[in-house]
């Protein structure tokens, strides 16, 4: 294997970055800090985040680089993308009447050519850096079913710095030639895979068994995983669940016993902690009780289910419910990686009335965390997580940033009086990566834009 260079092991000195700071407490409470300093001590963790005099009364600052951001800039958690393909990066955007039609027209195609090592390392490349782009530090990904490809892409993300969950995707039925193996193979890959990454660089890495969905797996491979998942209790299950409803149809047929979509997954014991269920669209009250019961996370996914037309999601009962949950891209049924574009369409979608706008910026970032069982270490600033935040720039998108002749920066121009309201909203509808300044995981920075010097 070749060496690698990983950034994450960069020698730091703590800094203190100040300025105003935003990061969720929970999914109804956001704490804003008009004059904020978050301090990331020599390990790449958060020792403090307050408000700025607090922290200087503190003492802690002594000695302590300080990096104060320009006007118009604005520090807040690395996005958590929940659900996002790798491999469908350049078919993102191709319209297609329904699900599994799409699926047969484009994905399956462009998935194929993961057979080829240099098309999977170009593409995997260009999927790590696009995230950090993105603002995304942290992605629960689906790979393809080719061992190679699926090395390729950890080997990509451990170079790259990005925070990950992710493992070869695992189909023995119903798909083409090319994509397929027999159940037997793709268990012993797929373990191997796990052995090697799983919870690489201090956690980083992460590695999910990844059935497909139930159409493209036999029982033997769901009965395999099930006993993958007993023997490998802190590994990830992450799949597909209940999106539309000719797919369900088909579950039905091919799962003659199965009381609903649900039950196929849970029989095989694949419910559980750490399962991750990408959309849960059509699910019934029964189906939401057994997954919060397990406490499986839902992966909702508004962009994409506008592009497929696949149905609205209960965010509502989801909320009431507290179930996990947070927000993925699912490029490339979703067109764009940008979690900006994803909160908004997680509004959008929502028609009776509007969702609470701290419970979207929520899901994108602590809730996801949540939902990833990584609220330990990540999502917002409380003290001893690792430090993974963005530098936002409002200024990278020009309608967002307030003309000079307000006097005062856009920031304080939005929050007068300290509340937050208005800058999350603006935020939230016309944010965009074009705002992501810099982003740093674990306290160093893995991506520059360089507009800001
Ligand atoms: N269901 C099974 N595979 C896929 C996929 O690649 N994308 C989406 N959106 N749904 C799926
Ligand atoms: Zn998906």
């Amino acid at each position: 294997m070749p060496t690698v260079t990983n950034p994450l092991d960069a020698p730091l000195a703590p800094r203190a970055y100040r300025g105003p700071i935003m990061h969720s407490l929970s999914a109804e409470e956001l704490r804003f800090l008009p004059n904020g300093g978050l301090l990331v001590n020599a390990d790449g963790r958060v020792e403090a985040c307050e408000n700025w005099s607090t922290l200087q009364a503190t003492g802690r600052l002594e000695g302590v680089e300080v990096l104060s951001l320009p006007p118009d800039a604005l520090l807040v958690p690395g996005f958590v993308d929940m659900h996002v393909h790798l491999p469908q990066m350049e078919v993102a955007g191709c319209q297609e009447k329904n699900l599994l039609s799409w699926l047969e027209q484009h994905i399956f195609a462009a998935e194929a050519r993961f057979t080829d090592a240099n098309h999977a390392q170009n593409v995997s490349q260009w999927f790590f850096e696009e995230l950090l782009r993105n603002g995304t530090t942290t992605a629960a990904v689906f790979l393809t079913s080719h061992d190679e490809a699926t090395r390729i892409a950890f080997e990509t993300a451990e170079r790259l710095g990005n925070r990950v969950i992710m493992g070869q995707n695992l189909m023995d039925a119903n798909a083409p030639a090319a994509l397929v193996k027999p159940a037997e193979q793709l268990l012993q890959e797929t373990e191997a895979q796990c052995r090697q990454w799983h919870g690489r660089d201090q956690g980083r890495l992460q590695y999910a068994w990844i059935p497909r969905f139930a159409i493209t797996s036999t029982e033997e491979l769901l009965a395999g995983i099930g006993e993958l998942r007993r023997r490998y209790p802190d590994v990830y299950l992450h799949t597909h669940l209940s999106e539309q409803i000719p797919e369900i149809e088909a579950v039905k047929n091919l799962f003659p016993w199965a009381k609903d979509y649900t039950d196929v997954y849970e029989k095989f014991g694949l419910l559980g902690p750490r399962t991750i269920l990408a959309h849960g669209i059509h699910l019934s009250d029964d189906e939401l009780d057994r997954i919060q019961a397990a406490e499986s996370s839902l992966a909702h996914c508004p962009s994409s289910n506008f592009f497929l037309k696949s149905g609205r999601f209960r965010l509502f009962e989801i909320l009431r419910r507290k179930m996990r949950f947070g927000l993925g891209s699912d490029v490339g049924a979703g067109p764009e990686l940008s979690m900006f574009k994803v909160m908004k369409d997680g509004q959008f979608m929502q028609t009776e009335a509007l969702a609470p706008l701290n419970a979207l910026f929520y899901a994108a970032t602590l809730g996801g965390a949540k939902a990833l069982f990584q609220d330990d270490r990540i999502g917002n600033f409380e003290p001893g997580k690792e430090a993974d935040f963005l530098i936002l720039d409002l200024r990278g998108k020009t309608c967002m940033a307030l003309p000079n002749a307000s006097q005062q920066d856009t920031v304080s121009a939005l929050t007068v009086e300290g509340g937050s309201h208005a800058l999350l909203s603006k935020l939230i509808y016309l944010g965009d990566e074009r705002l992501v300044q810099s982003g740093f995981i674990r306290g160093r920075r893995v991506y520059q834009a360089g507009l800001i010097p």
